[in-house]
């Protein structure tokens, strides 16, 4: 097997990987796979181990033929020799945990200690809870109770959204695991943090003169903001009810890369400077209170049933596990200010849903347009200027200017410049999973979200929830398949604006340079 070996970047001195609730979806589809890419860079070692735990009864060789499973399913590596497979599996064990119950977490630590001596890994512990919020609490008890947490190495704690349903319950939370663990020691997931093009936005910003200048309300005119996805809410109707679109998206996706356009330039590339950048911005967001400020600027949409690409899908309502009269919202958007000094009146234009027409993240940047009293603005109906940041599934930027039509008389035609970085480095690009496991083995936790952010973006989306409340006053129906409510374009028209077609479609006066 190629085991690359780039040793700037490898975890030196090991580490045991605790992943709770090793037999769920998370562990299957992202986390095996994870390791295993990390294991085949290099990145590694030898000296690791993980310990899968959950309820469920699984002997040794079945856990290692599930995670074997899920690489060949879900891995961008593929296993290729039965002898490579046997000296990466060794490095896997199971155990059936109640997670209840601290007699197993002491069973445990003897375990560990027994597997740390047999792969030289001196005391290091991650623990990953890939289980519901509400567990957090008792298996961070029960790993301090069961002398987990004794010893010499380091512990960390790797936890997944949702963190909370509202400012309460996460305060709640934080209170538990604070009781356990210090704050650098909490690696909170918010796993778009991870996404290659999301910390790709920190080197576009600052590592360029061409856009650092112009980075303030001086020369930007709006920005937008659009995680789209033609997927409704599948199997997990239950837990989305609960939550709808603004908890499960813009609590925490959307409003990290938010910061990270909008955040001022760090003293220092030191996670803890990064992240006092970050709350700040969630800090300044203009507050929606009351109903009518709510009515203005959030649009709150649901999807009925609808057409997409040339197949008929039922209504939210119709899901299942759905209240069917339910009034959660499967579409976000709004209107949002960062009331400092460089964004004052600039505004951010955001949205999210399910069953919209395609699946993308992207960021458009708009500059303000030229002076049109003057020069060729006189002639001419002149476009802005746009730069787009493509964060998934396809990776890349896209820098659009204006150019002299060839040949014509004085024609002024845009010109887009396309840059594909997925292109570029094929479908191999590291998930954002293996960045974020690694990045918590070595201790950054520039891509994790610290307490005080995520209690700051939960003040801001509380209020709009509670002016929401129960009743369905507000709620936009839009079929599956559509770009949402019409609300939500007004919302730009009312500024002179529209959204910019994603993945640059419909953009048939442009030229693209490739
Ligand atoms: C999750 C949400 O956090 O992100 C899901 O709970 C959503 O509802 C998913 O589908 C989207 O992630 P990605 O990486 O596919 O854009």
């Amino acid at each position: 097997m190629t085991v690359m070996h780039n040793h700037e970047s490898v975890l030196a001195d090991g580490a045991v990987f605790f992943i709770f609730g090793a037999t769920g979806d998370l562990a299957r589809r992202k986390l095996f796979p994870a390791i295993y890419s990390l294991y085949r860079e290099g990145k590694l070692g030898e000296r690791f181990a993980v310990i899968g735990l959950a309820r469920r009864p699984r002997t040794q060789e079945q856990f290692r033929e599930d995670v074997r499973a899920s690489i060949d399913e879900f891995c961008r590596y593929d296993v290729q020799k039965d002898e490579d497979w046997g000296s990466f599996a060794k490095h896997f064990e199971y155990k059936p945990l109640d997670i209840n119950n601290v007699d197993g977490f002491r069973e445990l630590k003897e375990q560990t200690e027994h597997i740390e001596r047999e792969f030289g890994i001196p005391g290091n512990r991650l623990f990953y809870l890939a289980l519901a919020p509400d567990l957090f609490g008792s298996v961070s008890y029960n790993l301090r109770d069961g002398g987990l947490l004794d010893g010499t190495g380091w512990h960390r704690l790797v936890i997944e959204k949702p963190f909370g349903y509202d400012l309460p319950s996460a305060q709640k939370l934080n209170h538990e695991l604070s009781g356990v663990f210090k704050e650098e020691e909490i690696y909170r997931i918010d796993h778009y943090l991870g996404k290659e093009m999301v910390q790709n936005i920190e080197v576009l910003r600052f590592a360029n003169a061409f856009f650092e200048p112009l980075w303030n309300n001086k020369h930007i005119a709006n920005i937008q903001i659009s995680l789209a996805e033609t997927v409704g809410v599948e199997e997990r109707g239950g837990y989305y009810d609960q939550a709808g679109a603004l908890r499960d998206m813009a609590q925490n996706h959307m409003l990290q890369m938010l910061t990270m356009i909008a955040m001022e330039p760090p003293s220092r590339l030191h996670p803890e400077d990064i992240r006092d950048e970050k709350v700040k911005v969630l800090r300044s967001l203009r507050q929606y209170r009351s109903m009518d400020e709510v009515h203005r600027n959030v649009v709150r949409g649901q999807y009925s049933a609808g057409v997409l690409n040339g197949k008929s899908l039922p209504g939210y309502r119709e899901e299942e596990k759905v209240n069917p009269a339910s009034v959660t919202e499967t579409y976000f958007g709004a209107r949002v200010f960062v009331d400092n000094f460089r964004w004052a009146g600039v505004p951010f234009y955001i949205r999210t849903g399910k069953r919209l027409p395609v699946k993308t993240t992207e960021v458009v940047v708009e500059f303000k347009s030229m002076p049109t009293n003057v020069y060729l603005g006189q002639k001419h109906n002149l476009e802005p200027n746009l730069l787009v940041i493509r964060v998934n599934p396809m990776e890349g930027i896209y820098v659009r200017i204006n150019g002299k039509k060839p040949g014509s008389e004085g024609g002024i035609q845009p010109l887009a410049m396309d840059f594909c970085q997925s292109n570029m480095v094929g479908i191999n690009t590291p998930e954002a999973y293996e960045r974020l496991i690694f990045d918590a083995a070595r201790g950054d936790s520039t891509y994790f979200t610290r307490w005080d952010e995520v209690a700051s973006a939960w003040s801001f989306v509380d209020l709009i929830a509670e002016v929401w409340g129960e009743s369905d006053k507000d709620l936009q129906l839009y079929p599956a398949g559509s770009w949402g409510p019409k609300q939500a374009d007004e919302l730009l028209e009312q500024d002179g604006f529209h959204w910019w077609p994603v993945n640059g479609q419909d953009e048939s006066e442009v030229v693209w340079a490739k």
